[in-house]
Protein backbone atom coordinates (compact mmCIF):
# COMPACT_ATOMS: atom_id res chain seq x y z
CA UNK A 1 0.00 0.00 0.00
CA UNK A 2 1.19 3.57 -0.85
CA UNK A 3 1.12 5.96 2.14
CA UNK A 4 2.84 8.85 1.19
CA UNK A 5 -0.65 10.40 0.93
CA UNK A 6 -0.44 10.72 4.69
CA UNK A 7 1.53 13.59 6.58
CA UNK A 8 3.18 13.36 9.52
CA UNK A 9 1.53 15.44 11.85
CA UNK A 10 -1.69 13.26 11.70
CA UNK A 11 1.01 9.99 12.56
CA UNK A 12 -0.35 10.22 16.49
CA UNK A 13 -3.84 9.88 15.73
CA UNK A 14 -2.82 7.07 13.46
CA UNK A 15 -1.26 5.20 15.50
CA UNK A 16 -3.65 5.42 18.29
CA UNK A 17 -7.06 4.55 16.17
CA UNK A 18 -5.30 1.42 13.81
CA UNK A 19 -6.02 -1.94 14.70
CA UNK A 20 -3.59 -3.78 16.20
CA UNK A 21 -2.59 -6.88 18.02
CA UNK A 22 -0.32 -6.97 21.42
CA UNK A 23 1.72 -9.68 21.87
CA UNK A 24 4.03 -8.98 24.62
CA UNK A 25 2.81 -8.12 27.84
CA UNK A 26 3.31 -9.72 31.26
CA UNK A 27 0.03 -9.23 33.21
CA UNK A 28 1.59 -9.22 36.21
CA UNK A 29 3.85 -5.83 34.79
CA UNK A 30 0.27 -4.46 34.30
CA UNK A 31 -0.69 -4.32 38.05
CA UNK A 32 -0.82 -0.37 38.26
CA UNK A 33 0.13 1.08 42.02
CA UNK A 34 -3.71 1.95 42.23
CA UNK A 35 -4.76 -1.60 42.28
CA UNK A 36 -1.42 -2.76 44.32
CA UNK A 37 -2.80 -1.04 47.02
CA UNK A 38 -6.61 -1.88 46.35
CA UNK A 39 -5.62 -5.23 46.30
CA UNK A 40 -3.35 -4.98 49.23
CA UNK A 41 -6.19 -4.08 51.27
CA UNK A 42 -8.53 -6.38 50.38
CA UNK A 43 -6.10 -9.10 51.63
CA UNK A 44 -4.34 -7.28 54.44
CA UNK A 45 -1.14 -7.41 53.10
CA UNK A 46 1.11 -5.01 54.59
CA UNK A 47 3.25 -2.83 51.77
CA UNK A 48 6.89 -1.23 52.61
CA UNK A 49 5.38 2.01 50.53
CA UNK A 50 3.26 4.72 52.31
CA UNK A 51 1.70 5.88 49.35
CA UNK A 52 1.07 4.77 45.71
CA UNK A 53 2.56 7.95 44.89
CA UNK A 54 5.51 6.89 46.71
CA UNK A 55 5.48 3.47 45.29
CA UNK A 56 5.44 4.64 41.92
CA UNK A 57 8.40 7.34 42.44
CA UNK A 58 10.80 3.98 43.26
CA UNK A 59 10.08 2.65 39.92
CA UNK A 60 13.49 3.91 38.72
CA UNK A 61 15.47 1.29 37.20
CA UNK A 62 19.42 0.50 36.55
CA UNK A 63 18.77 -2.59 34.39
CA UNK A 64 16.39 -5.54 34.01
CA UNK A 65 16.95 -7.45 37.38
CA UNK A 66 16.64 -4.03 39.50
CA UNK A 67 12.76 -3.79 38.01
CA UNK A 68 12.37 -7.73 38.44
CA UNK A 69 13.10 -7.37 41.97
CA UNK A 70 9.51 -4.49 42.30
CA UNK A 71 8.08 -6.60 40.31
CA UNK A 72 8.06 -9.93 41.67
CA UNK A 73 7.49 -7.77 45.30
CA UNK A 74 4.36 -6.16 43.71
CA UNK A 75 2.96 -9.43 42.40
CA UNK A 76 2.79 -10.59 46.08
CA UNK A 77 -0.51 -8.73 46.88
CA UNK A 78 -2.53 -10.94 44.05
CA UNK A 79 -3.71 -13.97 46.58
CA UNK A 80 -7.70 -14.75 45.32
CA UNK A 81 -8.83 -15.91 41.95
CA UNK A 82 -10.79 -12.60 41.70
CA UNK A 83 -7.63 -10.95 41.80
CA UNK A 84 -5.64 -12.45 39.10
CA UNK A 85 -9.30 -11.52 37.28
CA UNK A 86 -9.46 -7.78 38.50
CA UNK A 87 -5.93 -7.45 37.48
CA UNK A 88 -6.39 -9.04 33.92
CA UNK A 89 -9.75 -7.59 33.62
CA UNK A 90 -8.57 -4.11 33.89
CA UNK A 91 -5.46 -4.96 31.05
CA UNK A 92 -7.94 -5.93 28.64
CA UNK A 93 -10.44 -2.77 29.13
CA UNK A 94 -7.14 -0.23 28.75
CA UNK A 95 -6.32 -2.73 25.81
CA UNK A 96 -9.86 -2.60 23.68
CA UNK A 97 -9.82 1.39 24.53
CA UNK A 98 -5.85 1.22 22.44
CA UNK A 99 -7.86 -0.63 19.98
CA UNK A 100 -6.06 -3.89 20.29
CA UNK A 101 -8.23 -6.55 19.03
CA UNK A 102 -5.79 -9.76 20.08
CA UNK A 103 -3.79 -10.00 22.89
CA UNK A 104 -1.33 -12.86 23.78
CA UNK A 105 -0.35 -12.71 27.16
CA UNK A 106 2.34 -13.44 29.41
CA UNK A 107 1.61 -14.97 32.67
CA UNK A 108 4.73 -15.91 35.32
CA UNK A 109 2.62 -19.17 38.10
CA UNK A 110 6.00 -19.81 39.66
CA UNK A 111 6.27 -16.45 41.20
CA UNK A 112 2.42 -17.34 42.63
CA UNK A 113 2.80 -21.06 43.25
CA UNK A 114 6.01 -20.44 45.17
CA UNK A 115 4.02 -18.45 47.87
CA UNK A 116 1.79 -21.21 48.19
CA UNK A 117 -0.98 -19.60 45.77
CA UNK A 118 -2.03 -23.01 43.95
CA UNK A 119 -1.84 -22.65 39.70
CA UNK A 120 -5.69 -23.35 39.45
CA UNK A 121 -6.14 -20.27 41.18
CA UNK A 122 -3.73 -18.35 38.90
CA UNK A 123 -5.19 -19.73 35.68
CA UNK A 124 -8.94 -19.63 36.31
CA UNK A 125 -9.05 -15.49 37.69
CA UNK A 126 -6.84 -15.13 34.38
CA UNK A 127 -8.95 -17.35 31.83
CA UNK A 128 -12.24 -15.77 33.33
CA UNK A 129 -11.07 -12.49 32.86
CA UNK A 130 -10.25 -13.38 28.96
CA UNK A 131 -13.40 -15.10 28.37
CA UNK A 132 -15.76 -12.06 29.49
CA UNK A 133 -13.25 -10.10 27.13
CA UNK A 134 -14.42 -11.91 23.95
CA UNK A 135 -17.70 -11.52 25.02
CA UNK A 136 -18.05 -8.33 26.68
CA UNK A 137 -14.79 -6.50 24.64
CA UNK A 138 -15.39 -8.63 21.68
CA UNK A 139 -11.46 -8.92 21.67
CA UNK A 140 -9.63 -11.90 21.21
CA UNK A 141 -6.53 -13.25 23.68
CA UNK A 142 -4.46 -15.79 24.62
CA UNK A 143 -2.83 -17.21 27.54
CA UNK A 144 1.47 -18.00 27.22
CA UNK A 145 2.96 -19.29 30.43
CA UNK A 146 6.76 -18.51 30.64
CA UNK A 147 9.16 -19.79 32.86
CA UNK A 148 11.37 -18.05 35.59
CA UNK A 149 15.03 -18.52 33.91
CA UNK A 150 16.53 -17.61 37.19
CA UNK A 151 15.26 -21.06 38.26
CA UNK A 152 15.84 -24.55 37.59
CA UNK A 153 15.08 -26.58 34.52
CA UNK A 154 13.63 -28.71 37.45
CA UNK A 155 11.26 -26.57 38.56
CA UNK A 156 9.97 -25.47 35.30
CA UNK A 157 9.56 -29.04 34.55
CA UNK A 158 7.42 -29.00 37.93
CA UNK A 159 4.81 -25.97 37.21
CA UNK A 160 4.51 -27.54 33.59
CA UNK A 161 3.10 -30.79 35.05
CA UNK A 162 0.83 -28.70 37.83
CA UNK A 163 -0.39 -26.63 34.29
CA UNK A 164 -1.53 -29.87 31.85
CA UNK A 165 -4.58 -30.02 33.49
CA UNK A 166 -5.56 -26.67 32.58
CA UNK A 167 -4.19 -27.11 28.97
CA UNK A 168 -6.60 -25.97 27.00
CA UNK A 169 -6.42 -22.33 28.77
CA UNK A 170 -2.87 -21.34 27.48
CA UNK A 171 -1.85 -22.10 24.22
CA UNK A 172 2.32 -21.72 24.55
CA UNK A 173 5.15 -21.02 26.77
CA UNK A 174 7.90 -18.71 26.93
CA UNK A 175 10.81 -17.91 28.80
CA UNK A 176 11.27 -14.74 31.25
CA UNK A 177 13.01 -13.01 33.96
CA UNK A 178 17.29 -12.92 34.39
CA UNK A 179 18.17 -13.43 31.36
CA UNK A 180 22.29 -12.76 32.23
CA UNK A 181 23.64 -16.48 33.50
CA UNK A 182 20.85 -17.91 32.44
CA UNK A 183 20.72 -18.96 28.66
CA UNK A 184 18.08 -20.38 26.99
CA UNK A 185 20.27 -23.95 26.71
CA UNK A 186 19.57 -24.02 30.26
CA UNK A 187 15.77 -25.28 29.62
CA UNK A 188 16.37 -27.23 26.14
CA UNK A 189 14.69 -30.42 27.78
CA UNK A 190 11.53 -28.70 28.85
CA UNK A 191 10.94 -27.31 25.97
CA UNK A 192 11.85 -29.71 24.14
CA UNK A 193 8.75 -31.49 25.85
CA UNK A 194 6.37 -28.56 24.84
CA UNK A 195 6.62 -29.08 21.57
CA UNK A 196 6.61 -32.62 21.64
CA UNK A 197 2.77 -31.69 23.78
CA UNK A 198 1.87 -29.02 20.88
CA UNK A 199 2.42 -26.02 22.66
CA UNK A 200 3.37 -22.57 20.72
CA UNK A 201 7.35 -21.54 21.72
CA UNK A 202 8.66 -18.11 22.29
CA UNK A 203 11.20 -16.92 24.78
CA UNK A 204 12.53 -13.14 25.79
CA UNK A 205 16.26 -13.35 24.81
CA UNK A 206 19.05 -10.61 23.19
CA UNK A 207 16.45 -7.83 25.27
CA UNK A 208 20.33 -7.87 27.97
CA UNK A 209 21.77 -10.57 26.57
CA UNK A 210 23.86 -11.63 23.34
CA UNK A 211 23.12 -12.35 19.52
CA UNK A 212 24.09 -15.43 20.71
CA UNK A 213 21.16 -15.94 23.44
CA UNK A 214 18.91 -15.85 20.61
CA UNK A 215 20.80 -18.23 18.09
CA UNK A 216 20.24 -20.42 21.35
CA UNK A 217 16.73 -19.60 21.70
CA UNK A 218 16.20 -20.39 18.04
CA UNK A 219 18.38 -23.48 17.71
CA UNK A 220 18.22 -25.54 21.55
CA UNK A 221 14.42 -24.09 22.42
CA UNK A 222 13.14 -23.58 18.58
CA UNK A 223 11.71 -20.65 19.66
CA UNK A 224 8.93 -19.30 17.29
CA UNK A 225 9.30 -15.95 18.14
CA UNK A 226 11.79 -13.92 19.55
CA UNK A 227 10.48 -11.12 22.84
CA UNK A 228 13.16 -8.09 22.16
CA UNK A 229 15.70 -9.60 20.49
CA UNK A 230 16.56 -5.87 20.12
CA UNK A 231 20.62 -7.34 20.08
CA UNK A 232 20.15 -9.18 17.05
CA UNK A 233 21.74 -6.46 15.63
CA UNK A 234 24.91 -7.17 16.38
CA UNK A 235 25.27 -10.17 14.16
CA UNK A 236 24.38 -9.64 10.66
CA UNK A 237 24.50 -13.23 9.65
CA UNK A 238 21.44 -13.74 12.00
CA UNK A 239 19.63 -10.58 11.32
CA UNK A 240 19.32 -12.45 7.83
CA UNK A 241 18.19 -15.55 9.32
CA UNK A 242 15.51 -13.63 10.69
CA UNK A 243 14.18 -11.89 8.23
CA UNK A 244 14.55 -14.77 5.93
CA UNK A 245 12.70 -17.22 7.88
CA UNK A 246 10.12 -14.93 9.26
CA UNK A 247 11.04 -15.24 12.94
CA UNK A 248 9.10 -12.67 14.37
CA UNK A 249 10.51 -9.78 17.08
CA UNK A 250 8.31 -8.33 19.65
CA UNK A 251 10.38 -5.28 20.72
CA UNK A 252 9.30 -2.72 23.51
CA UNK A 253 10.81 -0.07 23.36
CA UNK A 254 9.96 2.06 26.38
CA UNK A 255 10.61 -0.76 28.51
CA UNK A 256 13.92 -1.11 26.82
CA UNK A 257 14.81 2.70 27.63
CA UNK A 258 13.77 2.38 31.53
CA UNK A 259 15.72 -0.69 31.78
CA UNK A 260 18.86 0.86 30.08
CA UNK A 261 19.25 -1.08 26.85
CA UNK A 262 19.18 2.12 25.16
CA UNK A 263 19.91 5.51 26.27
CA UNK A 264 17.18 7.15 24.86
CA UNK A 265 13.95 6.51 22.36
CA UNK A 266 16.34 8.49 19.73
CA UNK A 267 18.74 5.49 19.51
CA UNK A 268 16.36 2.44 19.78
CA UNK A 269 17.08 0.34 16.95
CA UNK A 270 13.13 -0.43 15.48
CA UNK A 271 14.41 1.52 12.48
CA UNK A 272 17.01 -0.81 11.62
CA UNK A 273 15.12 -3.86 12.34
CA UNK A 274 12.07 -2.61 9.95
CA UNK A 275 14.46 -1.86 7.48
CA UNK A 276 16.30 -4.86 7.61
CA UNK A 277 13.36 -7.01 6.57
CA UNK A 278 12.68 -8.32 9.94
CA UNK A 279 9.11 -8.95 10.97
CA UNK A 280 9.43 -6.29 14.34
CA UNK A 281 6.33 -5.33 16.74
CA UNK A 282 6.03 -2.84 18.87
CA UNK A 283 4.47 -3.78 22.56
CA UNK A 284 4.17 -2.55 26.15
CA UNK A 285 6.18 -5.56 28.18
CA UNK A 286 5.17 -4.19 31.95
CA UNK A 287 3.00 -0.89 30.99
CA UNK A 288 2.48 -0.54 34.90
CA UNK A 289 6.14 -0.36 35.40
CA UNK A 290 7.73 1.48 31.90
CA UNK A 291 5.41 4.60 31.38
CA UNK A 292 3.12 3.61 28.98
CA UNK A 293 0.47 1.08 27.48
CA UNK A 294 1.04 -0.10 24.17
CA UNK A 295 -0.16 3.10 22.15
CA UNK A 296 2.23 5.02 24.17
CA UNK A 297 5.16 2.95 23.07
CA UNK A 298 4.20 3.15 19.56
CA UNK A 299 3.41 7.50 19.63
CA UNK A 300 6.83 8.20 21.52
CA UNK A 301 8.72 6.13 19.44
CA UNK A 302 7.40 7.69 15.90
CA UNK A 303 8.15 11.11 17.53
CA UNK A 304 11.54 9.95 18.82
CA UNK A 305 12.93 8.53 15.43
CA UNK A 306 12.33 10.25 12.00
CA UNK A 307 12.46 7.38 9.99
CA UNK A 308 9.57 5.68 11.30
CA UNK A 309 6.80 7.14 9.10
CA UNK A 310 2.73 6.24 7.59
CA UNK A 311 4.66 3.10 6.13
CA UNK A 312 6.36 2.00 9.07
CA UNK A 313 3.08 2.11 11.33
CA UNK A 314 0.93 0.35 8.92
CA UNK A 315 3.79 -2.62 8.71
CA UNK A 316 4.09 -2.55 12.50
CA UNK A 317 0.49 -3.13 12.84
CA UNK A 318 0.58 -5.84 10.26
CA UNK A 319 3.37 -7.56 11.66
CA UNK A 320 1.56 -7.46 14.83
CA UNK A 321 -1.26 -9.52 13.29
CA UNK A 322 0.84 -11.65 11.10
CA UNK A 323 3.31 -12.63 14.50
CA UNK A 324 0.50 -13.72 16.31
CA UNK A 325 -0.78 -17.06 16.98
CA UNK A 326 -4.19 -16.86 15.62
CA UNK A 327 -5.20 -19.10 12.84
CA UNK A 328 -4.72 -17.60 9.37
CA UNK A 329 -8.20 -17.18 8.33
CA UNK A 330 -8.66 -14.57 11.53
CA UNK A 331 -5.34 -13.01 10.89
CA UNK A 332 -6.80 -12.58 7.30
CA UNK A 333 -9.42 -10.67 8.81
CA UNK A 334 -7.45 -8.50 11.25
CA UNK A 335 -5.46 -7.72 8.23
CA UNK A 336 -8.27 -6.79 5.79
CA UNK A 337 -9.78 -4.00 8.61
CA UNK A 338 -6.10 -2.70 9.08
CA UNK A 339 -5.77 -2.28 4.96
CA UNK A 340 -9.54 -0.58 5.16
CA UNK A 341 -8.63 1.59 8.10
CA UNK A 342 -5.15 3.07 6.17
CA UNK A 343 -7.35 3.21 2.79
CA UNK A 344 -9.92 5.31 4.77
CA UNK A 345 -6.72 8.14 5.73
CA UNK A 346 -5.59 7.76 2.34
CA UNK A 347 -8.83 8.89 1.04
CA UNK A 348 -9.47 11.65 3.00
CA UNK A 349 -6.30 12.86 2.59
N1 LIG B 1 12.44 -9.34 30.64
C1 LIG B 1 12.55 -10.46 31.34
N2 LIG B 1 11.64 -10.84 32.21
C2 LIG B 1 10.56 -10.09 32.38
C3 LIG B 1 10.40 -8.92 31.69
C4 LIG B 1 11.38 -8.54 30.76
O1 LIG B 1 11.32 -7.50 30.07
N3 LIG B 1 9.22 -8.39 32.10
C5 LIG B 1 8.69 -9.23 33.01
N4 LIG B 1 9.50 -10.26 33.19
ZN1 LIG C 1 9.02 -9.17 28.64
Amino acid sequence: MNLNCISRKNLPDILCRMPKAELHIHIEGSLEPELIFELAARNRIHLPYPSIRELRTAYTFTDLQSFLDLYYSGAGVLQKEEDFFDMTWAYLKRAKAENVLHAEIFFDPQTHTARGIPFETVISGLDRAIRRGREDLGLSASLILCFLRHLSEEDAFAVLEDALPFRDKFIGVGLDSSERGNPPGKFAGVFARCRELGLRLVAHAGEEGSAEDIRQALDLLKAERIDHGVHCLEDPQLVERLAQQRIPLTVCPLSNVKLCVFPNLAAHNIGALLAAGITATINSDDPAYFGGYVNQNYTATFAALPELGAQEAYQLARNSFQASFMDERMKDGWIRKLDEFFAHFCLKA
